[in-house]
């Protein structure tokens, strides 16, 4: 097949690099650095007006699958338009991908379908944020109602924080994004991610993850897009896989359909296992990313071919398998991050990196120019290592993401601690 991977991040270099090795043609858009080793980039901007020069590429480029990474391209219907030109494209129409994009649809979806989650009160304005603050309680989270890049949720950790995150909202911070503001009750417990394909009718997990998003060793301070991730997590049994399926998967499936949506593409379960069982932080429309990049490297088979026939409608699991190896993934991120990352420092050792057995670099925000790679967003690069088990895997990924240096270089140096001795 010839495929055409849409993004420019880390999650798109693995299901770049993932194709490839199930032995499919591959460009995309706009892709970065990294990609472009292993696929031919189109030209082209993921911002809604966009959308339909890139859908007239895919076309003239007679593409048999478009594969959608980020979620503000679904938000935005480019599975749509696609569609609508007859091209088969792999991801969420967009009525679908409001579950990702308004977290408060997405409460609604649950409760119609009694799905376990955090108990949530919304606001429109600053005295109904301050109200809900009052019936949550302090001990809670604050989340943005719509897309705001991964931060617009604060975790209130102490006194008077949930109150500024309520404030901040309303001030206009993350545009209409902020316009309602969900507060929702805290959760304790360990945190899991459930990537699971579905084809409208069927649906069929991938193996779990769990991601690191506190940018803080231990799991301390603000919240990232992801700081490392790791799978096989030696927590979930097979039972509490059938759980999720059961009670998680199965009713939010059940509850868009009763808005007219036949769900298809990654249904993204974020998860607390929390002493009552699991519970839904949120739903994605789309794969996690660093959780993609611990993931998809353990599929065997043929990946496009799943991807394809979910989007067909026509979902067959048959075609991939899990290798028995872990794999451990570790974000390089830029001085700065979350906050304002800063751009532009050469980056040093990747040859050297992607040499080390059992280790693949993949590019997240890098830029290329005439002295070389230079760092060009807040997660630089996320390196996996993949071995016989979690600890062989770490060993792989610490050695290679060690190799790699800038000024400002920033590394988790615990990803996988919950499931690994400390070391
Ligand atoms: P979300 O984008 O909604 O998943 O939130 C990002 C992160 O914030 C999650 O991965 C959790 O680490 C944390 N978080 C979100 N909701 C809650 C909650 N109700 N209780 C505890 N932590 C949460
Ligand atoms: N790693 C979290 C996410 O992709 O949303």
């Amino acid at each position: 097949m010839r495929t055409l991977v849409v993004g420019a991040g880390g999650r798109e270099h693995v299901l770049c690099h993932r194709l490839a090795e199930s032995g499919h043609e591959v460009l995309a858009a706009p892709g970065n650095p990294g990609i472009e080793e292993i696929a031919r980039l189109l030209p082209g901007t993921l911002d809604v007006s966009g959308l339909g020069d890139l859908v007239a590429r895919a076309s003239a480029e007679a593409v048999d699958l478009i594969v959608v990474g980020p979620e503000a391209p679904l938000v935005d219907g480019l599975v749509d338009r696609a569609r609508s030109a007859g091209l088969l494209a792999f991801g969420p129409e967009a009525a679908a991908a409001r579950i990702e994009g308004s977290k408060a649809y997405a409460k609604e979806v649950m409760e119609r379908g009694s799905v376990p989650t955090a108990r949530a009160v919304c606001a429109k304005d600053l005295d109904g944020g301050l109200a809900a603050l009052r019936e949550v309680g302090e001990r809670c989270v604050v989340k943005a109602d719509g897309l705001a890049a991964g931060k617009g949720v604060v975790v209130a950790q102490e006194p008077g924080l949930a109150e500024r995150a309520i404030r901040d909202c309303f001030s206009g911070r993350f545009g209409a994004a902020g316009s309602t503001v969900l507060v929702e009750e805290y959760l304790e417990g360990e945190e899991l991610s459930l990537l699971v394909v579905c084809d409208g009718n069927s649906f069929h997990p991938l193996p779990a993850a769990q991601d690191h998003k506190p940018i803080g060793e231990g799991d301390t301070g603000p919240n990232t897009g992801g700081m490392g991730a790791y799978s096989p997590v030696p927590s979930v049994d097979p039972n509490l896989e059938e759980r999720v399926l059961d009670e998680i998967v199965e009713p939010t499936l059940w509850s868009l359909r009763k808005d007219g949506i036949e769900y298809s593409g990654i249904l993204y379960c974020g998860l607390m296992l929390t002493p009552d069982g699991p519970k839904v932080l949120e739903f994605n429309c789309r794969f996690g990313d660093p959780e993609a990049q611990a993931v998809l490297p353990r599929l065997t088979g043929d990946f496009g071919e799943l991807l394809a026939s979910a989007a067909r409608g026509d979902l067959d699991p048959s075609v991939v398998g899990v290798s028995p190896d872990a794999a451990l993934t570790v974000v390089a991120a830029a001085d700065g991050y979350p906050e304002s990352p800063r751009r532009g420092d050469l980056v040093e050792g990747l040859d050297e990196a992607g040499e080390v057995e059992g280790a693949v670099v993949f590019h997240a925000g890098t830029r290329r120019t005439e002295e070389g790679i230079v760092t060009d967003g807040g997660r630089v690069l996320a390196v996996t290592g993949v071995g016989a088990d979690l600890q062989a895997a770490r060993d792989v990924a610490y050695s290679a993401v060690d190799l790699i240096d800038w000024p400002g270089k920033y590394v988790r140096r615990d990803i996988g601690y919950r499931a690994l001795p400390a070391g």
